[in-house]
């Protein structure tokens, strides 16, 4: 800012034109005008749920994909029809929408059971009664709605990783004796693993239906990134290629929307802030470099005491040709671990995590086998060279290890 003062500089900013119209119709919060490409995906929806308006219970139905495919938007967008529906004609539908990764709803069984109960009407004290108490609260006051209730059970992997998958065993054997009402369970996950970890039981009623939402190719992400960015941008404000490329990107991971329509945000922030009129490729490339970096600071910063000494060994080891083989890195660590105050785990759990370390794309582990001398890793950084003092500063700060 040099020598100009502040108040100059608000004066300016105020007058300074933005390329955005609204940038909020990049946001996710934003619901956008029109789903493309999901016609399908509602279509099935809408027929596992339909019989609901006859007043029969529709099956359950689980729906998995991978993140920013669309599931939750897709299933907000069917729940408000089909509400608006059972309104016009008067028929008792009570859809209960829940994301298990909010407001710690899901921390407990408790807690989710107290929570579907207020949708209903009920009111159920936070703490204190005993889960058997509110299962019947909660089961009363469903036999008295005699509704039939839609319970929409979004991130449900979460749900089942803080607890266990009884509540769902419960949930789904209420119908049993529900007289008139019911209950169908729609679980929606990114996880698509997760049922493999359910009770065989569980996992077949939870699954009477299925649904994948697959990830979106790069065409389709063009499609839904030029749509929402005539809401957010002004007229001519993306420059040629943009589009394409963002879509690109976001396409190489796995077609996530999500990524997409953040990417394109905080291309355009970087080229207002450039004062460009447009929308360049060079802004879309330095937000590229701006997510991932974020994505991996918040790696570091997150992550628990153990795998942060796993990577600050990984950092610190002597490196071969770029490479430090996993041996190496075990070694490192366990001279770590002393002055950090951890017990060391075995090297077993320590190649478990530099696994996870290569699935988040920190770091990259190539096999390599001696034949029947037995196999170890090659292990090389992938946090660019700008970043690592930040990254080191951070990880010696969490473990309060002087900063070298
Ligand atoms: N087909 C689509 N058309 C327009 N926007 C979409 C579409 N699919 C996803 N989005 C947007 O992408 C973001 C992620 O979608 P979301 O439904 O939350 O994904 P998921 O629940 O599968 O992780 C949201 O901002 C959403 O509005
Ligand atoms: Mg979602």
């Amino acid at each position: 800012m040099g020598d100009r003062n502040l108040s100059d500089f608000f004066q300016s900013y105020i007058k300074k034109q933005s390329i955005f119209i609204n940038k909020k119709v990049l946001q996710d919060q934003h619901t956008p005008s029109e789903i493309l490409h999901r016609k399908e995906q509602l279509g099935q929806i809408a027929s596992v749920l339909a019989p609901c308006l006859r007043g029969e219970k529709p099956s359950n139905l689980f729906i998995y994909g991978k993140t920013g495919t669309g599931k939750t938007l897709a299933m907000k967008y069917a729940q408000g029809e089909l509400e608006s529906v059972a309104k016009d004609n008067n028929l008792p539908l009570q859809i209960i929408y829940t994301n298990c990764k909010m407001k710690k709803i899901a921390a407990t069984e408790y807690r989710l059971i107290a929570e579907l109960g207020r949708a209903l009407g009920v009111d159920i004290p936070p703490t204190g009664l005993p889960t058997d108490e509110v299962y019947n609260i909660f089961f009363n006051r469903v036999v008295q709605a005699k509704a039939l209730i839609l319970v929409i059970l979004d991130e449900i992997d979460v749900l089942v990783a803080k607890n266990s998958d009884e509540v769902l065993y419960n949930l789904t054997r209420m119908n049993a004796d529900l007289q008139g009402a019911s209950l169908s369970i729609i679980g929606i996950s990114n996880d698509l693993r997760f049922t493999e970890l359910l009770d065989p039981r569980v996992r077949s009623s939870l699954s009477e239906e299925e649904l994948v939402f697959p990830p979106y190719n790069a065409v389709q992400l063009q499609d839904i990134l030029r749509k929402r960015s005539t809401e957010a941008f002004k007229t001519n404000a993306i420059g040629p290629g943009v589009i394409e490329k963002c879509a690109a990107y976001a396409a190489r991971e796995h077609g996530d929307a999500r990524r997409a329509l953040e990417l394109l945000r905080v291309a355009g922030e970087i080229a207002d802030r450039a004062e460009s009129e447009q929308v360049g490729i060079e802004h879309l490339d330095l937000a590229e470099d701006k997510i991932e970096h974020d994505r991996m600071l918040e790696v570091v910063q997150t992550h628990p005491k153990q795998h942060q000494v796993v990577l600050l060994s990984m950092l610190r080891s002597p490196t071969h040709q770029g490479v430090v083989q996993t041996g190496t890195v075990y070694d490192t660590y366990r001279e770590l671990c002393a002055p950090v105050g951890l017990r060391p785990l075995t090297q077993r759990r320590v190649s478990d995590i530099i696994g996870e370390f290569d699935m988040l794309g920190i770091i990259n582990a190539k096999v390599h086998s001696f034949g029947r001398y037995g196999r170890t890793r090659n292990i090389s950084v992938q946090i660019p060279s700008s970043l690592l003092p930040t990254v080191n500063a951070i990880l010696q700060d969490a473990l309060h290890l002087p900063r070298i």
